[in-house]
């Protein structure tokens, strides 16, 4: 066995939540096109359909609210274990819903329990990692979620062959087996050893550490190592005194708020969720035609998003994160160029009787913006994908971490929303505008990263103190940095021996 393998496994476990997340999200957008779900609903217009599919958005984020204050007080094992309870009561009431009413209560019931897993699960993963693989970790999370997407469109598309109600109620309540799963699962994972010493277990830390690090071994050197660094970094939260959420505003943690929520707001602001909701509207606008071109050219963009998940998982933690993140930016706006410019240059508007709007594109620029999409997203997919997840779990101290993740959480639910709600009407009214805005935001996001994301890969959580404590600038904070690493040299190297 690896030394790493039960870390990989409990974390693995945790990323259960990731699929959750992932499958919510993604099985609605198929089956709304459904007929025995539009016959059955009484054919719901945009407004009702808008409703519906953005509830869920809003549990998400009152759900990424409340768990800062559930994984503090409960641990971030039972807020997973809760979540999924939760989760299970939504899906089961969509499911068997027998009108408009109970669907719209059970979407936004089940987005209380993805709100609450989104939040609790990377903030878990980061801390059973060692710094060396926590990125990889946190990574799984993103992957799980790739999966999910990818799993219910397929379910979805399987589903809508059934001549009955079957054909929606299926993809919808099936989601209540991986929930069965991950909460039975959880059962037999350990607590966050980082929680468990902020709660004075210091007995079960250290067995949760050896459990993790050691196969067992109480007393082996990294073991007690790790459990005195997390003493002291605890006992310095102590005495700073910083825990609630008033503390989230007031130096030294506000720097961190402003780059854990901007980070989470640039995620979405990446426009990945236009080409995950909106792909095969896309794709038909774009000259696509026939019945089920379009949807499964939306397919092969969830295997694309999943299969490019996993350079990340498999290097980020030698990338580092503001390299990975400024080339994923690079790609995204590029690709974005690309598509305004084809779009643009030979688009011929016309609309169908229902209005629906055709842009005429010939063929070959058609398949050029196609090929675009999914360069897009497997730019997405290596970088701001898992590194949005990343970033705000590990920046924070131990007593203020999970609080300021269900900040940081939120605003990426509630860009997320916003990004939901207009792009449909952008995406009609300005066509390749929007593929321009989102080229001018990528090529932005560059300089931020640059200029103010300092690097944390291969950082115990504990050193983060360090790192975010000098200039704001992270360009000019290097030497400073590198001058704390030589100090620490020794130290360091034994922690970095990594076995990839
Ligand atoms: C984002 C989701 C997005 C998904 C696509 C996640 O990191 O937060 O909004 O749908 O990636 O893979």
């Amino acid at each position: 066995m690896g030394r790493n393998t039960q870390t990989y496994l409990v974390g693995g476990v945790s990323a259960i939540g990731g699929f959750l997340f992932g499958y919510d999200t993604g099985v609605i957008s198929s089956v709304l096109e459904m007929d025995y779900w539009k016959t059955y609903f009484h054919n719901p217009g945009s407004v009702g359909v808008g409703v519906i599919v953005s509830l869920l958005t809003a549990g998400c984020f009152v759900g990424s609210l409340c768990a800062g204050w559930i994984a503090d007080r409960f641990s971030r094992k039972r807020a997973i274990m809760a979540a999924c309870v939760v989760f299970c009561l939504g899906a089961a009431i969509q499911c068997g819903a027998r009108n408009r009413a109970m669907l719209i209560v059970g979407r936004f019931i089940a987005g209380l329990g993805v709100g609450v897993l989104s939040m609790s699960v990377p903030v878990f993963q980061s801390e059973i990692a060692p710094p060396h693989i926590r990125g990889r970790l946190v990574s799984l999370q993103q992957w799980a979620i790739t999966w999910g997407i990818l799993v219910a469109f397929w379910i979805d598309y399987g589903c809508h062959f059934i001549k009955s109600d079957a054909s929606w109620r299926i993809p919808i309540g099936i989601q209540i087996v991986p929930a069965i799963i991950l909460f039975v699962s959880m059962i037999f994972m350990p607590y966050s050893p980082r929680w468990l010493v902020d709660n004075d277990r210091i007995d079960e830390a250290q067995e949760v550490l050896a459990r993790l690090r050691s196969g067992g071994d109480l007393n082996a050197p990294e073991v007690t190592e790790e459990l005195d660094e997390i003493r002291e970094a605890v006992r310095i939260d102590r005495e700073t005194a910083v825990r609630s959420y008033t503390d989230l505003l007031r130096v030294p943690i506000r720097r961190r708020v402003v780059l854990g929520v901007l980070i989470q707001a640039l995620q979405q602001l990446t426009g990945i969720n236009v080409s995950m909701y909106f792909a095969t509207s896309i794709f038909k606008q774009s000259g696509l035609s026939g019945n089920n071109a379009p949807l499964l050219a939306q397919g092969v963009n969830g295997v694309v998003n999943m299969l490019a998940t996993i350079p990340a998982i498999l290097w980020i933690d030698r990338w580092g994160r503001r390299k990975t993140l400024m080339l994923g930016s690079l790609g995204c706006a590029i690709t974005y160029f690309v598509q305004a410019v084809a779009t643009g240059a030979t688009q011929h508007k016309t609309y169908d009787a229902d209005g629906s709007l055709n842009l005429n594109i010939p063929h070959g620029p058609s398949y050029l913006i196609i090929v675009m999409m999914y360069l897009f997203v497997a730019s997405f997919a290596m970088s701001w994908g898992p590194i949005g997840w990343i970033y705000p779990s590990e920046i924070f101290p131990m007593r203020i971490r999970s609080k300021a993740n269900s900040i940081t959480t939120a605003a990426n639910w509630l860009f997320n929303f916003v990004i939901g709600l207009v792009s449909p009407i952008l995406i009609k009214k300005i066509t390749w505008g929007l593929d321009l805005i989102f080229a001018i935001i990528m090529f932005s996001s560059i300089a931020i990263i640059y200029l103010f994301y300092p690097e944390t890969k291969n950082r115990s959580l504990e050193d983060m103190e360090v790192i975010f404590t000098g200039s704001i600038w992270a360009h000019k904070d290097r030497k400073r940095i590198a001058d704390y690493d030589n100090a620490n040299r020794g130290r360091e190297d034994a922690k970095m021996t990594n076995d990839f």
